[in-house]
């Protein structure tokens, strides 16, 4: 069947041109980097997708927030994300600005790109234009 085939070509095509997006997709992007410190540093207690269900989380006194909903009425608040995981604000389980749990390890861009990486999982998700 000619028509089969070409069915199948198109489908080959698009499957070729879908597998080479996410090789296209840079891993250098302040969100990508920004995963990979989430993956390192927090997802041990705010798990894998940051909706609270880490692996120490059921050991922890307080309940983990669901941080793909900190987004408040459509806007994403940065200064407070920003707050809360550099140490300015404090919370007993993040630790204090004067003795954070990771502020040695983490830069100013570092903390960016965390916050950017949480703000890329808010639902609903609103896609950025790539940079
Ligand atoms: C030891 C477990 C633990 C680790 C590790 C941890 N968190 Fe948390 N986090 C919590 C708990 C518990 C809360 C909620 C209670 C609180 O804020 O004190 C919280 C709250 C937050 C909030 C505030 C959410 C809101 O509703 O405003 C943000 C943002 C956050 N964490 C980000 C991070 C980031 C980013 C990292 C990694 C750098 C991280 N956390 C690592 C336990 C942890």
């Amino acid at each position: 069947m000619k028509i089969a085939r070409l069915f199948m070509l198109v489908g080959f095509v698009i499957v070729l041109y879908a597998g080479a997006q996410v090789f296209a997709q840079k891993e250098d992007t302040p969100v990508m980097r920004g995963k990979k410190l989430f993956a390192n540093y927090c997802a041990s207690c705010h798990g894998a997708d940051g909706k609270g269900n880490g692996p120490v989380a059921p050991s922890l006194k307080k309940p983990l927030p669901d941080l793909t909903k900190i987004q408040k009425g459509g806007k994403f608040p940065t200064d407070e994300v920003r707050k809360k995981v550099s140490g300015d604000v404090l919370s007993p389980v993040h630790g204090k600005k004067d003795m954070p749990v990771w502020g040695m390890i983490f830069s100013q861009t570092d903390i960016t790109n965390l916050v950017k990486y949480l703000e890329s999982i808010q639902r609903p998700y609103d896609p950025q234009p790539a940079m």
